[in-house]
């Protein structure tokens, strides 16, 4: 280690070497340049954006314009379900006005696919502190039906992932929800892959071909948010955590929910998704953030949450049940 260092510095010093010399002013120039290039002051992106010749600040660097992304509590994470503390207060959610049809607008915000939601429906329970309106939902996802969800169970990625925001009801706009600490909801739901289609995404997926690039909106056909999701009796089991928004600005305000139980849909509905353009005309895959630290946070699961547990954890307490296991 050091006589690498000492060698360095004799070869830099040397008066007579002019080659050292000017790579001693070439390569800070160089690494600048470099530096500007592969960085970028730009718009935040994704992993999946980030090419040299794209100038984007993919997630590692979300924190250099918004200081939150860097916080303590982020998300996603990963769900460890066998470290996960059983609460028997996270009883089931009451939905309401889940089943209430309605039409919005449904766009390509450029980092997504964003549907407005009227502020008519509300979750309360599941133990949460008061009562949450749904305000939009949008969804994150792969390539061509690839892993592509937030949030990971036991290192798992979905596919895709929902994620129903609500607010805090006494607000009227996410950004005044965001400087409460509780001020915001997310339902996030995984989808896997079926056989047959989910027709209940037909509304969805038709109106995707028509806001292929950036910016472009149109009207979805008549939906309810309640038929996006599975059935009210599959939604007792969840997980829990503190968390916050997984886009910049990362708002740590956010009290997540993740459900158990999966929505199906066929690979070529998946597929449908990655027809979808980011702002430069390149396919909108991959548009997911990493995994965040847990940072000594506690994820908390309702009674009806499954801890998978492996089959050598299973023996080992079986054998310690039984008096078999070595004393130490
Ligand atoms: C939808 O697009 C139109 C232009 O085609 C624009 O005027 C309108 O503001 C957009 N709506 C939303 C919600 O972005
Ligand atoms: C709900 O769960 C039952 C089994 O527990 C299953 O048969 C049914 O298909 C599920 N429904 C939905 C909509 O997920
Ligand atoms: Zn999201």
């Amino acid at each position: 280690m050091r006589s690498h260092w000492k060698k360095q510095v004799i070869v830099l010093s040397s008066p007579g070497r002019v080659s050292s010399k000017m790579q001693q002013l070439i390569l800070p120039v160089l690494l600048a340049s470099f530096w500007t290039i592969c960085t970028g002051s730009g718009d935040w992106c994704y992993q999946s954006q980030f090419t040299c010749d794209h100038q984007c600040n993919a997630p590692d660097k979300w924190n250099h314009a918004q200081r939150d992304c860097g916080g303590n509590h982020q998300s996603p994470i990963n769900i460890v379900t066998r470290k996960t503390l059983k609460d028997e207060r996270l009883t089931p959610f009451e939905f309401n006005n889940y089943q209430q049809i309605f039409r919005d607008t449904i766009k390509n915000n450029g980092h997504s696919v964003k549907v407005g939601v009227p502020h008519l429906s509300t979750i309360s329970g599941g133990g949460l502190p008061s009562t949450y309106k749904a305000v939009q939902f949008h969804m994150h996802w792969g390539n061509n039906g690839g892993p592509g969800s937030e949030h990971t169970i036991d290192g798992e990625q979905y596919p895709m992932e929902l994620h129903i925001v609500h607010m805090k009801n006494e607000y009227t706009d996410l950004t005044t929800a965001l400087s409460d600490p509780e001020g915001v909801a997310v339902l996030g739901f995984f989808y896997e892959t079926s056989n047959s289609a989910n027709r209940k995404y037909d509304p969805i997926t038709n109106t995707l071909r028509s806001i292929k690039t950036t910016n472009s909106n149109t009207s979805l056909p008549s939906i309810s948010l309640a038929q996006l999701i599975p059935a009210e009796q599959n939604l007792t089991s969840f997980y829990r955590y503190n968390g916050s928004l997984t886009t910049p600005g990362c708002n740590e305000a956010v009290i997540w929910t993740v459900f158990e139980n999966t929505i199906p849909l066929s690979v070529d509905q998946l597929r449908v998704f990655s027809e979808l353009q980011f702002h430069d005309g390149k396919p909108m895959v991959g548009n997911f953030r990493p995994v965040q630290p847990l940072n000594g946070r506690q994820v908390f699961r309702s009674g009806g949450a499954v801890i998978l547990v492996s089959s050598t954890l299973l023996l080992a307490a079986i054998a310690t049940a039984l008096g078999l296991s070595q004393p130490n």
